[in-house]
């Protein structure tokens, strides 16, 4: 696995591999099996995967926690080295955002709802890093996790208004063995978090239960939802929606093939995501 540091080694790297078909997993770092299950597929379907390690200052906000993202390169490293990884992007802070630097991606309307009420200018830094790591990897396809499926409607959004020469692939959510979706944020939850944060996968498998059980109204879906999230005291609700899959507009009844079902709460100071679709969010 090649380890670029800087843009120019990117391009050299990148232009070096030939016109073969180039996969790309962006990342934070801090891997874990949500994240290889993305790198597995890349490594799969083209000739040259590669990954980006950034922790992009712009998605998080003043008071979030971009200081003290974890972080562990080695181990990072050595994992996507198992997986045969053949790029390895590592940019600096200047490297992506040089002094002076001015320009931004806003994807409007569906950065504003759900996650992106709580967190102004968060998919802004997302997009924005986004469209950058494609204009400099130029990947034939890009790969995503469902866990972040506002994050990906997004990003279809942007791929399809700009005409990115890009397939955006997003795979299911990885879970942990007591149902907790996989977060490189988990780390921060104590014991007593953790046993609370566990009614966040719950709540949607109730909601999918119900939805088995032919409920369509998006009400009663959030009402019992809300019901599981006050079963534990340590729990303040962020949202729960139920939208369209593209727009992020709230139903009033559930659409097969186009709903999103999602939640975030507060465990502590920890906020977690989790969700539900039915329908595909690949583009
Ligand atoms: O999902 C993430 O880890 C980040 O939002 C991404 C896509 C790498 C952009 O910084």
């Amino acid at each position: 696995m090649k380890i670029c540091r800087t843009i120019p080694s990117l391009v050299e790297a990148i232009s070096r591999a030939g016109r073969q078909s180039i996969g790309f997993v962006p990342t934070m770092g801090f891997l874990h099996a949500g994240h290889l299950s993305l790198v597995e597929r890349c490594r799969q379907e083209n000739d040259l995967a590669v990954v980006s390690i950034f922790v992009n200052p712009s998605q998080f906000g003043l008071n979030e926690d971009l200081d003290r993202y974890p972080r562990d390169l080695e181990r990072d490293s050595a994992l996507l080295e198992k997986e045969r990884v053949d790029l390895l992007f590592l940019p600096g802070r200047a490297d992506i955002y040089p002094p002076g630097y001015a320009t931004y991606v806003s994807v409007d309307g569906l950065d504003a709802v759900l996650c992106g009420a709580s967190r102004p200018g968060h998919f802004r830094g997302v997009a924005t890093v986004v469209l950058k790591l494609f204009n400099l990897v130029h990947p034939q396809r890009a790969y995503f996790g469902q866990k972040d499926a506002q994050q990906a409607i997004i990003i279809c959004r942007m791929v399809c208004d700009l005409n990115l020469p890009v397939q955006i692939k997003v795979l299911p959510i990885v879970r942990d063995r007591d149902g907790l979706a996989l977060s490189s944020r988990n780390i921060y939850l104590s014991p007593a978090e953790r046993r609370a944060a566990r009614h966040l996968p719950q709540a949607l498998t109730m909601a999918a239960d119900l939805i088995s059980r032919g409920v369509q109204e998006a009400a009663v879906l959030k009402k019992a939802m809300a019901e599981e999230f006050a079963k534990d005291r340590l729990i303040q609700v962020d949202y729960i929606a139920v939208t369209g899959l593209q727009d992020l507009v709230d139903l009033t009844l559930i659409q097969p093939g186009n709903t999103l079902i999602a939640a975030a709460i507060r465990v502590g100071k920890t906020r977690l995501i989790d969700n539900l679709i039915l329908g595909d969010l690949s583009c």
